[in-house]
């Protein structure tokens, strides 16, 4: 098998350069480029020894720097540039690391997108692991961290059901953040709900919150008391139905990704208002979000000539979303606790009978950036994080 550039066991076979590009061989006959600006910019000695921290901006770079000579020294890259004393040395493997980044940045914690949510099963198909196991072993707790990243979606068993316990379970995959329903919020129906999440009606898949800034990142949800018939949870993964949205109908998924819809909700206690597209794409066109909650889009603020177009768009994504191909269901138990992106994620309920049954979820949103800084920790191994 070929190695991979970020593969620490290769090295420098050959370089060749010109004053403005340097091109390196690895060992196992694969190349990368760089420019020259770019390596002046890492230039190593420009950062401080100890925090890693860049110490100089790009305006104190030369706008143009010229590559005077380069060379292999005991491994490890020397560059010169034109009309400056400084020699920079860029240790090999670093450079390897950066050549796997510079082809594919994101590679490594890709979505891998599950479009079959109706064949799929929780218990066979996601990552599993018990409050004791994930405390126990590091690898267990690494393994279902990457699992939750690249599938959007996994799972916790045997979490003691006294209210409040969800808190401590998550303690190892995140930073809970507290909103205007609290650190814990507990769903379940209530007289008057402000949220009809906290009634017994069924609950289509949506995404939470999309009127908050930011957007909760990851989402939990912790059975304490679960329904014995009605209260099924319904998942299904955002980035499939829109991906399939992209490829059956093109001009659709144009529109919702380019236009700012209103979200938002209202309260005793809070007012919230945020403006942003269904469908959230990258600066390189990825679905990098999903944002959609029927109960909480305000009234869409169309010129009568434009709504009829969006309004068309809008209903297919809501028809694909009820299509049951794509949505896995499945009864959690007590003591299941589902941890999912709220920004791919789709989740909804079937509906159940609160006076029959007083089913009990308790839930938390985590950020997002300390869920991925965990799994990259972890990933990274016991050196990774100095
Ligand atoms: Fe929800």
């Amino acid at each position: 098998m070929r190695n991979d550039p970020g593969d620490l066991s290769v090295s420098i076979r050959r370089l060749d350069w010109t004053p403005t590009m340097l091109v390196v061989e690895w060992s196992d006959g694969r190349r990368a480029e760089f420019a020259s600006i770019w390596l002046r910019d890492n230039v190593p000695a420009d950062r401080d020894a100890f925090s890693g921290q860049r110490l100089i901006d790009v305006a104190d770079l030369p706008a143009s720097p010229r590559i005077r000579r380069a060379e292999l020294r005991a491994g490890a890259l020397s560059v010169e540039w034109e009309q400056e004393c400084a020699q920079a040395c860029f240790p090999s493997q670093w450079l390897a690391r950066q050549a796997a980044a510079l082809e594919d940045p994101s590679e490594r914690w890709r979505a891998r997108l599950w479009p079959d949510g109706a064949a799929r099963d929780a218990v066979r198909d996601f990552a599993w692991a018990t409050p004791g196991t994930m405390g126990a072993d590091p690898a267990t707790l690494a393994d279902w961290l990457r699992r939750l990243i690249v599938e959007g979606m996994a799972f916790l068993a045997d979490v003691p059901t006294e209210p409040g316990t969800i808190v401590s379970a998550l303690s190892p995959i995140g930073q809970v953040a507290a909103t205007n329903y609290g650190l814990v919020f507990d769903v379940r129906s209530v007289v008057q709900p402000e949220n009809l999440a906290y009634s017994d009606r069924g609950l289509g898949l949506h995404t939470d919150n999309p009127y908050r800034e930011p957007v909760p990142g990851f989402q939990a949800l912790h059975v304490l008391v679960a329904a014995p018939d009605g209260g099924e949870s319904l998942f299904a993964d955002g980035f499939a139905i829109a991906a399939a949205l992209r490829q059956e109908s093109p001009g659709d998924f144009e529109q919702l990704t380019r236009t700012a819809v209103p979200f938002a909700y209202r309260s005793r206690d809070a007012l919230l208002e945020a403006r942003r597209p269904l469908i959230q794409l990258s600066c390189a066109g990825e679905v990098i979000a999903v944002h959609y909650n029927s109960r909480s889009i305000a009234p869409l603020p169309f010129a009568a000539a434009t709504a009829e177009r969006y309004y068309g768009a809008y209903r297919r994504f809501a028809e694909m979303l009820r299509d049951p191909r794509f949505a896995l269901r499945f009864m959690m138990r007590a003591g299941d606790l589902v941890v999912f992106d709220n920004q791919r994620i789709l989740h909804g309920r079937t509906a159940f009978i609160a006076a029959r049954h007083p089913r009990h979820l308790q839930g938390c949103y985590l950020t997002r950036d300390s869920v991925r800084s965990r799994a990259a920790l972890l990933a990274a191994g016991p050196e990774g994080g100095a």
